[in-house]
């Protein structure tokens, strides 16, 4: 036997690949996720989108040094079944997410037996905090919870801020009313730590500030521990009625509105400047959205969809198409992308990011990774527009696929009256459109001119009608409804109070601070 024929032991090539593992494994190391969530936030209402007088100085960084969506959507009109598609990758007709959202003694609330993009990633080790407006259910003794969907920490509300009796809150300066009525007879609205109450009802001024708090915490406690984390921050703002604390009130050109999308804006700052003096903002992907279109029924506190037609609550593109970007420096090249993504796709583009498998169910997300990273197109080609109170016969009232969007019904919405368009209104029924209505968005983003309308319909259109309708088949065919959450009903006794065996309910549920 020759030399030759004796390998040094330490270059025996499995040793070589053993030396090079932890290499591989750095390289490859699962990013953090920070995901920010806002409210009622329309297509028009950012600077970087084009609104004249938002003050959103973070954002609009974000937008020039990420990567913008013009053709970004979310998966419903209305904040429930938004956040639920945005956390499970589900259109929310499978969850059982109709028709509307959760009230404060909802018996409902997203089924445990959904996996959430929380769940996917704890399960790979990362630690997981939401922060926020949570608004899939509160249940018997909190049971819906975040908590109980895959979060470690919850800091937040557990539904919309309007629905509790806030116009007794002070914003600043002190004892001024909140502008508005929000809903009379339940709880005052509850402020809850994990599973606790730690303060009711909730002082807005002081709500922000601590979240932001919580959050810059949660980054540092992660980045000490070398943890990889999932931060879902889910702002209030800009849902009416638009508060904001002492920094902001009275602070900016576009009055309450403007003022709470600037304390929204600044807590993305927060969050950037946290990641940054952690070291973590070349290992962290932050993504930005809105749970639906603005509501207009709010008039000039209501937001805008800019150039999109209606708001809140419709299938028309205001309802559902929102603002995005997607920062994450030396990964995430700047730019702005046309391609077609959803609010769906969150948590199969954050599981492949992480190396965990899909949850094995029915998903309707796509893994945006190659268009983020620059490597190709977006692999979703359709989106469906579910109305807020869907039905297995009426289906999807609208399909986009490509440029094109097809309308099979049309309503309008409470939510996006006040406009000078009345097919946006609560008043405008359902109607239904044979052929249906057909616009081309990239040439008509604003949905105002039918192409088959045009009694000369060229064989190219009717092509597009073709495959838009079998989609739509397709998409029925395979797709089932859930138990409707909200069809459980609702029990008073459910709402959460932090002094449980008070009288007289609900205005006796009131706690400060611990
Ligand atoms: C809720 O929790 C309380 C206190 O732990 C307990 O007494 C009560 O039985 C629980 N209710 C239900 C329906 O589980
Ligand atoms: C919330 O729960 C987590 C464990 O999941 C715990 O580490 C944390 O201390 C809790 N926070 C509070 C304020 O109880």
């Amino acid at each position: 036997m020759g030399p030759q024929g004796r390998q040094h032991p330490w270059l025996h090539p499995w040793v070589l690949l053993l030396l090079l593992l932890p290499l591989r494994a750095a390289a490859a190391a699962r990013p953090n996720f920070v995901l920010v969530l806002a409210d009622d936030l329309g297509y028009g209402d950012l600077g970087c989108y084009g609104h004249p007088s938002s003050a959103t100085p973070n954002l609009d960084w974000l937008a020039a040094r990420g990567l913008r969506f013009t053709d970004f959507y979310s998966a419903a009109a209305v904040c429930s079944p938004s956040r639920a598609a945005l956390l499970t990758g589900r259109l929310p007709v499978r969850s059982g997410i109709y028709p509307g959202v959760f009230d404060p003694g909802s018996r409902g609330g997203l089924p445990l037996a959904e996996v959430t993009v929380a769940e996917v990633l704890k399960a790979q080790g990362y630690a997981t905090a939401m922060v926020g407006k949570w608004h899939l259910g509160y249940g018997i003794n909190g049971s819906f919870l975040p908590v109980h969907q895959g979060f470690d920490h919850f800091l937040g509300v557990p539904y919309s801020h309007d629905q509790g009796p806030c116009q007794n809150l002070t914003c600043f300066p002190p004892d001024t009313k909140c502008f508005g009525t929000c809903d009379q007879g339940v709880v005052p609205l509850p402020l809850l730590w994990n599973l606790s109450i730690i303060q009711q009802p909730v002082s807005f001024p002081e709500l922000v500030p601590l979240y932001n708090k919580f959050s810059r915490d949660f980054i540092a406690d992660c980045a000490r521990q070398r943890r990889p984390f999932l931060l879902y921050y889910a702002s209030h703002h800009t849902h009416y009625p638009q508060f904001s604390s002492r920094e902001f009130a009275g602070r900016t050109r576009r009055g309450p509105f403007g003022d709470a999308l600037a304390e929204f804006d600044d807590s993305v700052g927060q969050l950037l400047q946290a990641l940054r003096d952690n070291g973590l903002e070349s290992s962290t992907l932050l993504f930005f959205t809105s749970d639906n279109g603005p509501s207009t029924l709010r008039m000039a506190r209501g937001g805008s969809a800019g150039h999109l037609r209606c708001g809140k609550g419709t299938t028309y593109e205001g309802g559902m198409r929102e603002p995005a970007m997607a920062y994450w420096p030396g990964r995430i090249a700047p730019g702005v992308t046309h391609e077609l993504a959803s609010a769906l796709d969150v948590l199969p583009t954050l599981s492949a990011l992480a190396g965990a498998a899909l949850p094995k169910v029915a998903l309707d997300g796509f893994d945006l990774s190659p268009l983020l990273f620059g490597e190709g197109k977006s692999p979703r080609q359709a989106v469906f527009f579910y109305p807020p109170s869907p039905d297995p016969l009426h289906g999807p009232f609208a399909v986009r696929l490509g440029k094109y969007k097809a309308h099979f019904f049309t309503q309008g919405s409470f939510h996006s009256d006040t406009t000078p368009d009345q097919a946006c209104h609560g008043v405008t029924p359902r109607t239904p459109h044979l052929p249906p209505l057909l616009f081309d968005l990239e040439a008509d983003p604003g949905e105002l001119y039918d192409l088959l309308g045009d009694p000369a319909v060229s064989p190219e259109l009717l092509e597009v009608l073709r495959d838009i309708t079998m989609r739509k088949v397709l998409l029925e065919q395979r797709l089932s409804f859930g138990d409707s959450q909200m069809a459980k009903g609702g029990d008073a006794e459910l709402q959460p109070c932090c002094a449980p065996g008070c009288s007289p309910k609900p205005s006796c549920c009131r706690c400060s601070p611990r």
